[in-house]
C-alpha cells in the first residue's frame, strides 16, 4: 500500500487478564508530521505506544502495525528500534555510568580491527549532538547530565539509528519552560526533516504548540481526530471525557479561620553554591480553610520550602514553625505526620508507594514501617477505604486489589493523593499534585482541595501551571531570588504581571 502514512496501527486491541485496555484502535502518522495522542488517565496511550515499540510482542495484541505499508511483527523493543521506531524515554537510562557517546551508539558502535573504534565513536557522537545544538563532553558519564539533558541524549540516540518514528510520552514533565521551548524547536526540526513524531501529553497548550494533528482516545477506543488549526481546547476536552467541563477552576468558598501554621525566617542553602541562599529568610502563614499558592519559576525554591517544613529537605535549612500557636520542631517526616501534616509530591517514587502491592494496601499503608507492626490490618476496612477513594477520585482500575504498577501514570498519582488524604491531615502541603493528571481529574482534585478547605484544613501548594495556581489559590506568594516578591489575593493580579515578578523583570 503506498500512501504518505509512514505508520499505521489498525484495529489494535489489547487486554490485561481479560480487561480491555485498547479496543480496535486506529492510529496513523504521516511522514513529516507531529501526531498527538491525548486522553484521560488510563485511556490507553502508553499501552498503544508499548505495542508500537515492541514492549508487548506480536501475538500479545490484536490488529496490526504497518510501517511503510508492510506489517511489523516485533518480538522485542530492539526489533522495533531496528525497524525505525524509537521511544524517547524520560526515565533515566539504565546505563548511567557509561559515557554519553556509548549511550548514543549502544548496540551500534563503530568498530575497527574487531574492537570499538573509540575515536570515531566520540567524533560521531559529538557531531550528532551538534546537530541538536548541544555541546556536551561525550566522554562524560550520562549520570552527570540533568534529566532534560538525558532526554536530549535519548533523542540523539534515535537520530543515530536514523529512526523514522519517534515517540515522546509526556516528555516535558520535568523540564523548565525554556527547556520545553528548546525541545519543541528540536521536535519541529525533526518533523521538517521528514520524521514522524508521536507526542503524548496532558498539557493541551503544548499539544496546540507542537502537533499537527490530534488523536483522542477514550476508554481504550478512538474518540476523535482533529487538525490543530481547526479546533479548540474545549473540543478536545469534550472528546476526551465525553462531556463539557462547565467550570475548570471551582472556587474555594471555605470560611477562613484561625492561623494554623506560621513559618518564620525560612532559609534554605543553595544546593551547589556554598555561601549562597536559595531561600533567604521568608515569613508566611496560612489559615484554616485557606489555599495558599507558591508561585515561582523552576529553581525558585518552592519544593525546598515545602520539604523543609515537612522535615524532608536534605540540604541546609532553618526556620521557626508555629503550629496552632505553639512553637513546634519538625525534624523528619515522621514527626510531620504526627503533627498532622501531609506532603504530596509529583514524584511518585518518593511517595512511598509500592508497585507490587495493591491499591488498597498502598492507600492504607501506614507511613512508617515502625507503625506497621503494632497494627493488625483489617482487610475489609482496607478494601472499603480504598473503594471510597477509587470512587471519589475516579481511579481507573479493575479492582482495588490491582497492583499499583499496572495502573496508568496519572492513576498512580491519584493513589498517592488518596494515601495522604487517608492520614486526615490538618495541614496539606502539595508540590505539583496535578502533574501527569488528565484535565477531568484535575477538576476533581481542585474540588477535593476545596472540600478539604471547607473542613478546616489549611493547604499550601506549588504548581508550575500558572492558570491553575492563580485560579485555585485564595492567596499566592510570588517567589524570586530567594524572597517573596509579591503577595496577591485571588483575582488581584493577572498571569503576565505575576510571571514578570517571578522572573525578576520588575
Ligand atoms: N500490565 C498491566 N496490567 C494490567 N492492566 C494494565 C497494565 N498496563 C496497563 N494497564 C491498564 O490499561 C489501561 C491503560 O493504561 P495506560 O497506561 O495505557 O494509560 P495512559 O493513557 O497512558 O494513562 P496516563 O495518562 O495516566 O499515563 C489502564 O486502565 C491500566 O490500568
Ligand atoms: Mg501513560
Amino acid at each position: 500500500m503506498s500512501d504518505d502514512y509512514c505508520l499505521r496501527m489498525e484495529r489494535v486491541s489489547k487486554t490485561f487478564s481479560g480487561v480491555p485496555a485498547l479496543t480496535n484502535v486506529d492510529f496513523r502518522v504521516k511522514k513529516g508530521e507531529v501526531a498527538a495522542l491525548v486522553g484521560e488517565n488510563g485511556a490507553g496511550k502508553s499501552t498503544l505506544m508499548k505495542i508500537l515499540s515492541g514492549v508487548y510482542k506480536y501475538g500479545e495484541y490484536g490488529g496490526g502495525i504497518f510501517i511503510n505499508g508492510g506489517e511489523a511483527k516485533f518480538s522485542s523493543p530492539s526489533d522495533a528500534e531496528n525497524a525505525g521506531v524509537s521511544m524517547i524515554y524520560q526515565e533515566l537510562s539504565p546505563f548511567l555510568d557509561m559515557s554519553i557517546a556509548e549511550n548514543i551508539y549502544m548496540g551500534n558502535y563503530p568498530t575497527n580491527f574487531g574492537g570499538v573504534h573509540w575515536a570515531k565513536l566520540y567524533d560521531m557522537s559529538k557531531k550528532l549532538l551538534e546537530t541538536l545544538g548541544l555541546d556536551y563532553d561525550v566522554k562524560m558519564t550520562l549520570r552527570r547530565l540533568g534529566a532534560s539533558q538525558q532526554q536530549l541524549v535519548s533523542i540523539a540516540r534515535a537520530l543515530a539509528r536514523d529512526s523514522a518514528i519517534l515517540v515522546f510520552d509526556e516528555p516535558t514533565s520535568s523540564l523548565t519552560n525554556s527547556e520545553t521551548r528548546n525541545l519543541f524547536g528540536i521536535i519541529k526540526n525533526l518533523r521538517d526533516s521528514g520524521k514522524s513524531v508521536v507526542y503524548i501529553s496532558h498539557k493541551l497548550d503544548e499539544i496546540f504548540a507542537v502537533a499537527d494533528r490530534i488523536n483522542v482516545l477514550r476508554d481504550g477506543e478512538n474518540a476523535g481526530e482533529f487538525e490543530t488549526g481547526r479546533c479548540e481546547a474545549k473540543d478536545i476536552i469534550k472528546s476526551m471525557i465525553g462531556r463539557d467541563i462547565s467550570q475548570m477552576y471551582p472556587v474555594n468558598k471555605a470560611k477562613k479561620g484561625a492561623v494554623v501554621m506560621e513559618v518564620k525566617n525560612l532559609t534554605v542553602g543553595h544546593p551547589y553554591v556554598p555561601d549562597k541562599k536559595l531561600i533567604d529568610g521568608i515569613d508566611f502563614s496560612v489559615r484554616e480553610g485557606e489555599i495558599l499558592g507558591l508561585v515561582g519559576l523552576v529553581g525558585s525554591g518552592r519544593t525546598e520550602i515545602l520539604n523543609s517544613i515537612f522535615g524532608s529537605h536534605k540540604g541546609n535549612h532553618s526556620h521557626e514553625l508555629i503550629l496552632e500557636g505553639k512553637k513546634t520542631e519538625i525534624k523528619n517526616p515522621y514527626e510531620a505526620r504526627n503533627a498532622r501534616m501531609a506532603l504530596i509530591t509529583e514524584n511518585r517514587r518518593f511517595n512511598g508507594i509500592v508497585g507490587i502491592m495493591g491499591i488498597d494496601t498502598n492507600i492504607t499503608l501506614p507511613y512508617l514501617k515502625s507503625v506497621q507492626r503494632s497494627f493488625v490490618i483489617d482487610k475489609r476496612k482496607e478494601a472499603g477505604t480504598a473503594a471510597k477513594y477509587v470512587e471519589e477520585l475516579r481511579i481507573k482500575c479493575s479492582s482495588v486489589k490491582m497492583r499499583l504498577e499496572y495502573l496508568s501514570g496519572g492513576n498512580q498519582q491519584k493513589v498517592v493523593f488518596s494515601k495522604w488524604l487517608n492520614t486526615s491531615p490538618r495541614i496539606l502541603l502539595m508540590d505539583e499534585p496535578t502533574r501527569g493528571v488528565d484535565v477531568g481529574s484535575k477538576v476533581e482534585i481542585y474540588e477535593i482541595m476545596n472540600k478539604l478547605a471547607e473542613s478546616g484544613i489549611a493547604i499550601v501548594w506549588a504548581s508550575s501551571e500558572m492558570p491553575e495556581i492563580l485560579a485555585v489559590s485564595d492567596r499566592i506568594l510570588v517567589l524570586y531570588g530567594g524572597t517573596i516578591k509579591g503577595q496577591f489575593s485571588r483575582g488581584e493580579a493577572d498571569q503576565e504581571k505575576i510571571l514578570a515578578l517571578a522572573s525578576g523583570v520588575n
